[in-house]
């Protein structure tokens, strides 16, 4: 063979290997940046028992074990834990603090009409604020539920819902949801489904979040792409009983409680016609809207070949507003807005009305519109990382991580919820001690997590302790059930020899299941938001 030849021939070979799906765990394809600054762990992998001792003396509560204790991966969240790009630490020191209107807060707003579309510009001379920064995602949430509390919360009657499907599934799922939260208006919003903090939002205002999964999640059907749907029929079913008594309604993309299932960019659309005939503002929960846009642009045939940036105005092209946690698709680890579509629906509702109570709930709360809880360094920052998060090398190599990190979980025999989602890998806790005999109050899912800070790994129960509730003594499971522990891969920050090395010490917990002990609930079992506050002990 000629050189030409045999270099003509590896260049096939790495072409033909680097458009062919990745190997499950194996990576040919190089990752789209190299380590620029990295930081050497401060405790040895080796110090079982010290993790041991750290553990029950914070209750094996894993929000409270201190993380430079951590030796392995630290997937508590994907929240915040961004490793930022050289080109966002760049964009920190060119940080301007001026106290109104510094630089970075017209970068950001211009920035966020590049990424989301024109129509999310704030207009020149509107005398209202449609932009609203915070100082991360929940802050945009509390307002936004305080306002329509304030505002929208007249009583309305309250009609039945038709007999037959899905009207019989909705009437006992509404009232499930009220008695556990203790929400007692008429107000409900209906969501994909909410997130733990969306939803403590909504019912600390007195109205109902109602979860609504598309039935192909409820089924756990392994072959659908898009199991971050929401439910059609059961939407227009509520909208048109109840209409009146919903005052929003939502999409969370992609679906984090439901395992970051992506949502078609069809179910939104759909959504949006159902919500436009009955009159109701439709508002995105926008957080991972890059990681969604990329299931997207893989999945939905309208999407293939579609640009990345244009999925995403698509995406936002038919909703009346969103809120975002900066955390995540931010690339950033702290920030957060809310956007009110100025032409949209929920612009007008209240005569407007809603947006002066917003730009009041700002100031009073977290500081002048135009920095919002924020330093201006870290709007540059932010706006600097929605430039990176929509490029395609990102996204790919982002969700093919979490992807082999799922696959590895597999080979050791985890139970593991999928298709895959695009911030993390959830499993199955009832599948993971199915056959054990394990029961729901033993809190096996805690149980899992506090041996994971002993292997020095942190993840995070999601299931019937966080999404669960007591009330007058008596547990309240989640509903529709959830029982997962999460792994949620931060960005930019592992590579796959930690999560591989994580995979292996839950194939370890798997591989001794029965020999998992049960723990109890020492303080905290009654109060809201309990798997924050709550401590536990071995049994
Ligand atoms: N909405 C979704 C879908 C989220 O995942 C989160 C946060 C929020 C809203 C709230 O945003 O943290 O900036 O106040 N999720 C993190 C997590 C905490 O670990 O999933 P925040």
């Amino acid at each position: 063979m000629t050189a030409n030849r045999v270099l003509a021939f590896f260049i096939n070979e790495f072409r033909r290997r680097l458009a062919a799906g990745p190997a499950p765990v194996v990576a040919f394809r190089p990752r789209p940046y190299r380590n620029a600054a990295v930081r050497f762990r401060p405790s040895s992998p080796d110090d079982y028992e010290g993790r041991l001792e750290l553990a029950e003396r914070v209750g094996l509560n894993v929000f409270a074990f201190p993380a430079d204790k951590l030796p392995g991966c630290d997937l508590l969240s994907d929240s915040g834990t961004s490793t930022m790009t050289m080109e966002q630490w760049s964009q920190l020191l060119l940080g301007d603090e001026a106290y109104g209107s510094n630089e970075g807060y017209f970068e950001l707003r211009a920035q966020f009409a590049a990424t989301f579309g024109p129509d999310w510009r704030q207009p020149e001379k509107s005398v209202h604020n449609h932009f609203f920064l915070f100082h991360q995602g929940r802050a945009a949430e509390y307002a936004l539920a305080s306002v329509i509390r304030d505002c929208l919360s007249g009583p309305s009657p309250e009609k039945d819902f038709p007999a037959g499907e899905p009207g019989d599934r909705l009437r006992p799922r509404l009232e499930r949801r009220r008695r556990r939260l203790g929400v007692e208006t008429s107000l409900i919003i209906p969501s994909n489904s909410h997130f733990d903090t969306t939803e403590a939002n909504f019912a600390h205002a007195g109205i109902a979040p109602l979860n609504l999964p598309c039935a192909e999640h409820a089924a756990g059907r392994t072959d659908f792409p898009f199991r971050g749907n929401v439910d059609l029929a059961a939407l227009e079913c509520l909208l048109s009983t109840r209409g009146d008594n919903v005052p929003l309604v939502y999409l969370t993309v992609t679906n984090n409680t439901g395992g970051g299932q992506p949502v078609a960019l069809e179910n939104i659309l759909a959504a949006a016609e159902i919500c436009r005939r009955f009159g109701k503002p439709l508002f995105l929960d926008a957080c991972r809207f890059a990681e969604n846009a990329w299931f997207i642009k893989q999945q939905e045939p309208s999407c293939s070949g579609v640009e990345i940036p244009e999925i995403v105005r698509r995406m936002f092209a038919p909703v009346d507003g969103f809120h975002i946690s900066l955390k995540k698709d931010g690339l950033a680890n702290i920030g957060g807005a809310l956007f009110v579509r100025p032409d949209g629906l929920f612009a007008r509702l209240d005569n407007g009305r809603l947006l002066d109570r917003l730009t009041s709930h700002q100031i009073l709360v977290e500081g002048h519109p135009t920095y919002g809880g924020l330093a201006g360094r870290d709007l540059k920052a932010i706006a600097e990382g929605l430039r990176t998060v929509v490029r395609e090398d990102y996204l790919c190599h982002r969700v093919e991580q979490v992807r082999r990190f799922g696959a590895r979980l597999i080979e050791c025999g985890i139970p593991v919820m999928q298709p895959f989602g695009g911030h993390a890998v959830y499993i199955d806790v009832d599948r993971f001690f199915e056959g054990t005999g394990a029961k729901d109050e033993e809190l096996r899912g805690i149980s899992l997590t506090a041996l994971l800070l002993v292997a020095g790994h942190r993840l995070c129960e999601l299931g019937v302790y966080a999404f669960g509730s007591c009330r007058d003594g008596r547990e309240q499971p989640p509903d529709p059930r959830v029982n997962n522990v999460r792994a949620a891969v931060p960005r930019l920050a592992y590579e796959d020899q930690d999560l591989s090395a994580c995979a292996e010490a839950l194939r370890v917990l798997h591989d001794h299941r029965d020999k998992i002990p049960a723990v109890r609930v020492d303080h905290g079992r009654d109060s809201s938001l309990r798997h924050f506050k709550s401590r536990f002990g071995f049994v």
